[in-house]
């Protein structure tokens, strides 16, 4: 369900990272959220973007995000810069999570990559409300780069890492992982090479590994040439080339629940009957993907002439 949202302030939090503090429309109430939340943000007919709530989850009646301009924008953080002010009212969804804290895990690892933070700094409130045991790496390309130096400040149990900084000791995933304490569970949340190499490097770990995507570098399946047949309505709808498997159901007016486009944020996931999905997206895990019964259908495609969802 949507709502409106006031945004109450606009920070700048480091270089291309702009923070807002949204606050709920007068007499209105946002619902509470967990550590690793997001929210979806309508910026256009078709253009939702997902950002973590970063705030402490005990704050009520306001959620932050944080937006790093990204140069490669198909809208979504572009738009946000350039046309977000204090004072606005947006649209955006109640708090999903599926980047859920194990709250009574034994101790907690916290890594991030750059705009990654945001829900490490939920994630860490929380850890530090309930008092247990945590600490997080948080890795920067450059220092100018580090967004809510300030807020971590506040933690002893905080590392920075800062790639450019020759004296700085870099994050040494390896290390990390095959030094967890046992029965800790470990996030991470930053860029694509970042995720494969934890999900890679802590495979052992098994479900005491989580981590978040932020953005997605593969690229949507666009070569169109099948056929989507939808087995509830008994349709079809054709995938031209240059058109994703979404926006064709979508201009044919198929109702489908997306949020990030980017494979990311699990909202358009949809079961497979019959034929075989071409994964793009970083939400399933491999053993999903090879099970072939669902998809995303904002940036996935078919590798068979025609597919069948439970649609
Ligand atoms: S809309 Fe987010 S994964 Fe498809």
């Amino acid at each position: 369900m949507s709502m409106q949202a006031r945004i109450r302030s606009v920070r700048y939090e480091a270089e291309g990272i702009l923070s807002f503090r949204l606050e709920p429309m007068p007499g209105a109430e946002f619902p509470p959220f967990t550590a690793g939340a997001h929210i979806d943000v309508t910026l256009g007919q078709r253009l939702v973007r997902s950002y973590s709530l970063l705030n402490d989850p005990a704050q009520r009646n306001v959620y932050e995000i944080a937006v790093q301009l990204d140069p490669g924008s198909r809208g979504g953080s572009r738009l946000i810069h350039a046309q977000w002010r204090a004072g606005q009212v947006i649209e955006i969804s109640e708090p999903r999570n599926h980047f859920p804290l194990v709250e009574d895990a034994r101790h907690s690892v916290l890594i991030a990559g750059g705009i990654g933070i945001t829900p490490m700094l939920a994630m860490a409130a929380r850890l530090t409300a309930l008092d247990r045991s945590w600490s997080m790496h948080y890795a920067v390309r450059t220092r100018a780069r580090a967004a809510f130096l300030d807020r971590l400040g506040a933690w002893p149990a905080v590392r920075l890492t800062v790639d450019d900084e020759p004296d700085t000791p870099r994050l040494d995933l390896a290390a990390l992982l095959r030094d967890v304490p046992a029965n800790a569970h470990v996030y991470c949340c930053g860029p694509a090479p970042m995720l494969d190499a934890f999900r890679r490097l802590g495979a052992g770990l098994g479900s005491r590994l989580h981590f978040e995507a932020f953005s997605s570098d593969a690229e949507a399946a666009v070569e169109g040439g099948y056929v989507v047949r939808l087995a509830r309505s008994g349709r079809s709808v054709e995938v031209p080339c240059g058109k994703t498997m979404l926006d064709a159901l979508l201009d044919a007016g198929v109702d489908v629940p997306f949020a990030c486009s980017e494979g990311i944020c699990g909202t358009c996931r949809i079961g497979v009957l019959d034929g075989t999905p071409d994964h793009r997206d970083q939400f399933l895990s491999a053993e999903e993907k090879a099970a072939n019964d669902s998809i995303m259908v904002c940036c996935s495609g078919a590798r068979t002439a025609t597919i069948t969802l439970d649609l």
